[in-house]
């Protein structure tokens, strides 16, 4: 309850505010009333005295919505009807679709908190259409009835709503739909009538009037600033810091999440210049399937007389199964890949050239490659040996003549002839740090710059997939390139696995990071449009031995000798050392249901008992509230999870507005990852500095609360620009550049002025509204390997604060820095301005409006 309401303050003034003016308690209120429940996409209410004249709760605000299926147009709830259990529990039951042979259920004390919703497979009938819900006293049990487009009845019954019965075909007359239609506002809507306290309804309102309230604080932008704060003049503040009240805090507290979305991976950090590299891509790696997103994709054909089909005959490994097979019946036609857009090359940069290739009619010949510009034509080119009739790997190295980011890659066979080619690649020598098969070293610096404490991979919905099918599955990225499986990406693309394991625990030992692995926890994303409806089908528990043991092994490939299966794996791959794993994250943000928590109590159980120092990673859900994150936490707190995983994306107002989210966590539990999050505007457009400032505000609060929240990371990382499926990123870039948002920054900051003690402090401000109380925000910590003290100050008003620190019984560097990031909260290019050697006058500094201030007192 607390964690539900963490602004307890804000919440009882408002209830007594909404009840004066409304005078819901007063005591001429009704004992009971008549509530009728109603809906589609989504269960509302009405009230009555006398069952005639009734009154929209909460303007027909939707209790409870379904859950069920991809988003979008499959989350549907038709004829909603809901009973009273035998237990004072409310028990619903709704239609999904008329296609699936399930219906949905879910169960609540208040129909204002909802338990986790189910969605029952039947045996019987064509679909599931209007199901009724009634309890046999007698029995003890519940009774789902239903029909179908066929006219046909059926039932099955339940005592705990986990466990059914088969269906059965019943008479129509067992078919007891108590429905009934009200005028509502003008309109006729069919539910059923329930004759309840008028305290529920009563709860249910102020319910509404809480959303209501919240929902305004959160759409609070700058923009009503002129507004908000007419007249308001310099505000003083007086921080008092309090060294004798310090805590030691989490030193992981910063860390990214690289996820392949928005081409983050291919196209992306992946240094690989040619896109389709394994002719691999299908129409399947898309939603609903698209034809036109082939196997030939970025390939194309120069000459007359030649042809490019894709063959699978032969191949040159099983997992990787297409190849291109170019005909040619001149020696100047070409096999031609344009890259991701267009292939980038640098004037005197060496870039290797690979592939595999067989001969399909005679052997022999040469084959010349070449990259040409299309406005500074050829750029480099080598000529090389085919081989004969067998699959053979074939390397030059080509150096380009001049700076071009419109190049192609040309494979010229020199005579006529049938060639297989497969795996054919270009990667630039220059990668970051000079890995194999590395990472592009402009993006990867950006992400080390943030001096991140711990990188978390491959999602998000790329770990749990769409669909089990679309598991991610870590064995499938290992091993050398051609036999690694690629797979669809369910951002609506193609994943060629070419960034796979290796090349992530390599990264974050470049940047001396932890790996923080998240796995699924045997169940697809909740929102899977692939495979039935949502993740209720996970692995089947008969193949779930087999998914812990390769969840194990992925420790023994991390952490194992080189005497052992997986660890001789990592050291063939050319790191006999181990990766040092600490953390696995199992699940993300998952419907918390019964199927998952069977599934994830496996999965834990068995990797705690295996290994013991890995720190187990739970998950709460997508949101900050809500029956996931209860759900999530009930587990965490029940199996005694170490840390869990939360996510929430969220308007500028509301990470302003809920700075307190963390104060009131229960110190005993299990800790907080943050592992997703973000500050957005309306409509999902890019980020500037407001929502900059309102992520600066809130870390201020997470560094406060850095004994419980362990971890945090922002998501999403990397966006290539015009292949974005969803904004807003913290990084936009292009083949050519890199474009860090405003929040970057902020991430920069406190990832390079992070600590591992908090200082408490007090503050007093000249102006007493919580609006402004609100938007000034601090954060004072100590970084035990340099000694220094770093203080944020986060300005989110349109005037200055003039803040004066009191530092007495604190030991501080000699030496001052004062970082600055600052400027039009609706700009999109504030860089943060540092000034080193600063003297502070009686330590008092001027906090511009709309600016993020850090104070380093370095002892170097
Ligand atoms: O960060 C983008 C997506 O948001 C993640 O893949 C998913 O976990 C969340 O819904």
């Amino acid at each position: 309850m607390i964690r539900k309401f963490k602004n307890l303050r804000v919440a009882l003034f408002f209830f007594l505010g909404y009840c004066i003016s409304n005078g819901a308690m007063a005591s001429d209120q009704p004992d009971s009333v008549y509530l009728f429940a109603y809906g589609t996409n989504g269960l509302r209410f009405a009230w009555s005295q006398d069952k005639q004249n009734w009154t929209s709760i909460g303007n027909g605000h939707p209790y409870v919505k379904s859950d069920y299926g991809a988003w979008g147009s499959e989350k549907r709830m038709y004829t909603p009807y809901l009973i009273e259990g035998k237990d004072g529990r409310w028990q619903a039951v709704w239609g999904l679709n008329d296609r699936t042979l399930q219906f949905a259920h879910a169960g609540s004390n208040d129909l204002i908190s909802w338990g986790p919703q189910s969605y029952p497979y039947l045996e019987k009938g064509k679909n599931v259409l209007k199901p009724v819900i009634s309890y046999d006293k007698i029995s003890q049990t519940y009774r789902i009835t239903y029909t179908d487009s066929q006219s046909k009845y059926f039932q099955t019954t339940t005592q705990d709503f986990k466990k059914y019965s088969s269906a059965e075909e019943v008479p129509p007359a067992q078919y007891k739909n108590q429905s009934t239609t009200i005028s509502l506002g003008g309109e006729k809507v069919e539910g059923q009538v329930h004759r309840v306290s008028w305290i529920l309804v009563d709860g249910l309102l102020k319910s509404y009037q809480l959303t209501q309230y919240n929902a305004a604080l959160n759409a609070e932008t700058t923009s009503q600033d002129a507004q908000r704060f007419a007249g308001l003049k310099t505000v003083d503040a007086k921080i008092v810091l309090q060294p004798q009240a310090s805590k030691p805090i989490s030193d992981m507290l910063m860390g990214v999440f690289f996820e392949d979305i928005n081409y983050a991976a291919d196209g992306g950090l992946y240094a690989e210049l040619i896109q389709n590299r394994g002719f691999e891509y299908h129409p399947a790696d898309k939603k609903y399937n698209d034809k036109a997103w082939t196997s030939t994709h970025a390939w194309s054909v120069r000459g007359e007389g030649a042809s490019l089909q894709v063959d699978s005959v032969q191949p040159l490994h099983g997992n990787n199964p297409r190849y291109a097979m170019f005909t040619t019946e001149s020696s100047r036609a070409a096999l031609i890949n344009t890259g991701f857009d267009g292939i980038v090359v640098k004037k005197g940069e060496a870039y290797n050239f690979s592939m595999f290739s067989r001969q399909i009619a005679k052997a022999g010949g040469k084959l010349e490659v070449r990259l040409v510009s299309e406005k500074q034509g050829l750029l480099a080119k080598a000529t090389i040996a085919l081989p004969s009739s067998e699959w053979r790997s074939l390397k030059t190295t080509l150096t380009a003549s001049a700076d071009a980011s419109d190049v192609r890659l040309e494979l010229q066979p020199l005579q006529a002839g049938s060639y297989g080619f497969d795996m054919v690649s270009l990667f630039p020598q220059k990668t970051f740090k000079g890995r194999k098969n590395g990472l592009r070293p402009d993006l990867a610096k950006t992400i080390a710059d943030l001096h991140p404490r711990f990188i978390r991979f491959p999602g998000g919905c790329v770990a749990h997939g769409d669909g089990i099918d679309n598991i991610y599955k870590w064995k499938n990225t290992i091993g050398p390139l051609e036999t690694r499986v690629p797979d669809r990406n369910l951002w609506n693309y193609h994943q060629s696995m070419g960034l796979g394991y290796f090349e992530y625990f390599q990264f974050c030992e470049d940047v001396g990071a932890e790996p923080v692995p998240v796995l699924a926890a045997g169940v697809p994303c909740q929102n899977s449009s692939h495979g039935g409806g949502g993740q209720q089908g996970g692995i089947p528990m008969s193949e779930m031995g087999k998914y812990v043991q390769d969840i194990l092994d992925l420790v023994e490939y991390a952490n194992g000798g080189v005497n052992t299966t997986w660890g001789k794996k990592r050291a063939e791959a050319g790191h006999p050392k181990p990766f040092n794993l600490k953390y696995i994250g199992i699940g993300n943000e998952d419907l918390i249901t019964e199927v998952f928590r069977e599934r994830f109590e496996m999965i834990y159980h068995a990797l705690r008992k295996a290994h013991p120092e890995i720190t187990i990673i739970g998950t709460a859900g997508p949101f900050f509230e809500g029956t996931d994150y209860v759900e999530g936490w009930k587990i965490a707190s029940e199996l005694d999870i170490p840390v869990i995983d939360e996510h929430y994306y969220q308007s500028p107002g509301w990470f302003i507005n809920n700075q307190n989210f963390y104060d009131k966590y229960d110190r005993s539990k299990s800790k907080v990852y943050l592992g997703e999050y973000a500050a957005s505007l309306p409509g999902k457009v890019r980020t500037n500095l407001e929502t900059a400032l309102a992520e600066a505000a809130y870390l201020t609060s997470l560094e406060r609360n850095g004994d419980i929240v362990h971890m945090t990371s922002y998501a999403p990382l990397l966006a290539k620009e015009g292949h974005t499926q969803w904004n807003p990123d913290l990084v936009y870039f292009t083949n050519t550049e890199i474009k860090p948002t405003v929040g970057y920054y902020v991430q920069q900051l406190y990832g390079q002025h992070a600590g591992d003690r908090y200082i408490p402090a007090t503050i007093t401000l000249s102006e007493q509204a919580e609006n402004i109380r609100k938007r000034i925000a601090y954060s004072a910590v100590r970084d035990s390997k340099s000694n220094d003290l770093i203080i944020k100050m986060v300005n989110i008003l349109p005037v200055s604060v003039n803040a004066e620190l009191d530092l007495a019984g604190l030991k501080l560097g000699k030496k001052i820095s004062r970082t600055v990031l600052s400027g039009d909260p609706a700009g999109t290019t504030a860089k943060p301005q540092t000034i080193d050697d600063v003297i502070l006058e009686k330590n008092t500094l001027e906090l511009q409006p709309y600016s993020l201030t850090v104070l380093r007192f370095s002892n170097k």
